[in-house]
């Protein structure tokens, strides 16, 4: 087998270089981490159903017309994207108050916003991916206004439709964090989604019972991950109704 020039290991992605000038290959590993990768474990088919996921969603969205860096999936952990120059932003868009947002404003879990919420942190694990406004982003240059307006767009695009589209399979899209950068052709440059969408980027509660499908299972320790994420590709029509999850449970690396 001949061996590929890695570009960049993440937590739970590996990027190779592609096979065309301009691509790279988006491997995803099993691993899942919590808190900043104080909690880490490796789960088994975690990376072959968030592959699976992610091509689900950002296939439609590129069929929608919503650019993304998604070109093709290669194969059960593998897909081929374009590469871009990575804004070092997350940007978080909530539609119900969970998580940081519920502890941070002294919301309950659960409420309902009433409106999406787009939030930006800082991409910086030394820092904990500090939250941060449009004023430092735009001071720090590390996006113009121009790039946020675009961003923003983009953001509230992929949450209708994605909100539209778990609603079809019975579950409430109730925040999710995106990633984006820029491409350019000749002088013209233009933002596009990156990185991932999938249970592990995004928080999935059942429209009628509030039962959690995504990595909320794993930080806060409600079950089999597996099972959640099966569930998942399962509603939205992806796995087969019998394909069973991977046998065995999650290891603990720390
Ligand atoms: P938060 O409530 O912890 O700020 O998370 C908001 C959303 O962003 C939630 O869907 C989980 C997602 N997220 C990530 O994908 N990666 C991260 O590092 C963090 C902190 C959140």
């Amino acid at each position: 087998m001949s061996r590929r020039r890695l570009v960049y290991e993440g937590k739970a992605k590996i990027l190779y270089e592609g096979p065309e000038p301009g691509t790279l290959i988006q491997y995803f590993k099993d691993d899942a981490t919590a808190g900043n990768g104080e909690k880490h474990a490796i789960i088994d088919g975690k990376g072959v159903l968030n592959n699976r996921i992610c091509e689900h969603v950002m296939g439609a969205l590129n069929g929608m017309g919503v650019p993304t860096h998604f070109i093709k999936r290669l194969n059960m952990r593998e897909q081929l994207i374009r590469a871009c120059e990575i804004i070092p932003l997350e940007v978080v868009v909530r539609n119900v108050a969970a998580g940081s947002m519920a502890k941070r404003l002294g919301i309950e879990e659960g409420e309902p916003l009433p409106r999406p919420i787009v939030e930006y942190y800082f991409k910086d694990d030394k820092l904990g991916d500090p939250m941060v406004t449009e004023e430092h982003i735009v001071a720090f240059n590390w996006a113009t206004q121009a790039d946020l307006d675009d961003m923003v767009a983009i953001a509230l695009r992929v949450n209708d439709f994605m909100s539209g589209m778990f609603l079809g399979a019975g579950l409430k899209l109730i925040d999710f964090k995106i990633e984006m950068g820029r491409i350019f052709d000749g002088d013209f440059q233009r933002i596009i989604l990156a990185d991932e969408i999938s249970p592990d980027s995004c928080r999935l509660w059942d429209l009628k019972t509030n039962q959690k499908f995504d990595k909320d299972v794993f930080r806060r320790d409600l079950g089999s991950l597996i099972e959640a994420y099966s569930e998942v590709a399962r509603r939205l029509g992806i796995m087969q109704e019998n394909t069973a999850a991977p046998a065995s449970g999650p290891k603990l690396v720390s």
